[in-house]
């Protein structure tokens, strides 16, 4: 795995650094078969589109790495899969796994031991307890807390400022204190 630290979070001056997805920036990009020392992906586009463009670009041979902001905290034994990136202000504890294509929005608490699977998407200021696992494809959206040893799993969605207490099923949406159920999907 090769991270690349970052003095400060800017829009990529060098293709080299090329960031893909938002609006500003992803004309550089926008023939995808050029693609091929992609770096990270910037996180305006939901996962399902995100994964399409990481496998894409892995097709193409693009070299792709993680990013974590010299502004955040990362403990021992942090896990980092590729096109992975950690915003600032965020503090990941000690042996932490986070698979590949994952968006760590700013302020965010990973706590001790966690997991988060492949394409997830992590809002701001999200904040996880300690041993909690989240399955591939989820959304933790802005402010959503979970309480320790919660698992997650595969496609969840979690609502604004949700609290987690119970396991989530796949593929479902929850809300709420505590985080219920809404719909499936
Ligand atoms: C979870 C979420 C995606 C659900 O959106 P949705 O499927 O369109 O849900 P709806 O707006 O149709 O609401 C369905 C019900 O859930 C409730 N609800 C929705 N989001 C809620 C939330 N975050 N907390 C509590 N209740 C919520 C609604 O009040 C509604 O209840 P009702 O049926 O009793 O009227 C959305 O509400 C949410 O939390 N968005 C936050 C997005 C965000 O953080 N974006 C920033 C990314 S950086």
């Amino acid at each position: 795995m090769n991270i690349n630290v970052l003095g400060r979070f800017s829009l990529a001056q060098d293709l080299k650094y090329c960031l893909v997805g938002d609006g500003h920036c992803v004309q550089h990009v926008s023939n995808l078969d050029s693609i091929r020392n992609l770096v990270c992906y910037i996180p305006y586009m939901n996962n399902k589109t995100r994964c399409n463009l990481y496998k894409k670009a892995k097709q193409n041979g693009a070299i792709i790495t993680s990013y974590v902001s010299s502004k955040s905290t990362v403990c021992d034994n942090v896990e980092l899969g590729d096109g992975t990136i950690i915003f600032p202000n965020c503090y990941v504890g000690s042996n932490v796994r986070i698979g590949s294509n994952c968006i760590i929005m700013p302020n965010c608490v990973i706590s001790h031991d966690c997991v988060i699977e492949d394409n997830c998407y992590i809002a701001p200021s999200v904040t996880l307890g300690g041993f909690v696992q989240v399955g591939v494809n989820s959304t933790l959206y802005l402010s959503s807390s979970v309480i320790p040893s919660t698992v997650i799993g595969s496609d969840v969605t979690v609502g604004m400022g949700a609290v987690v207490i119970n396991n989530c099923a796949n593929d479902h949406t929850y809300v709420g204190n505590p985080a219920t159920p809404i719909r499936k999907g």
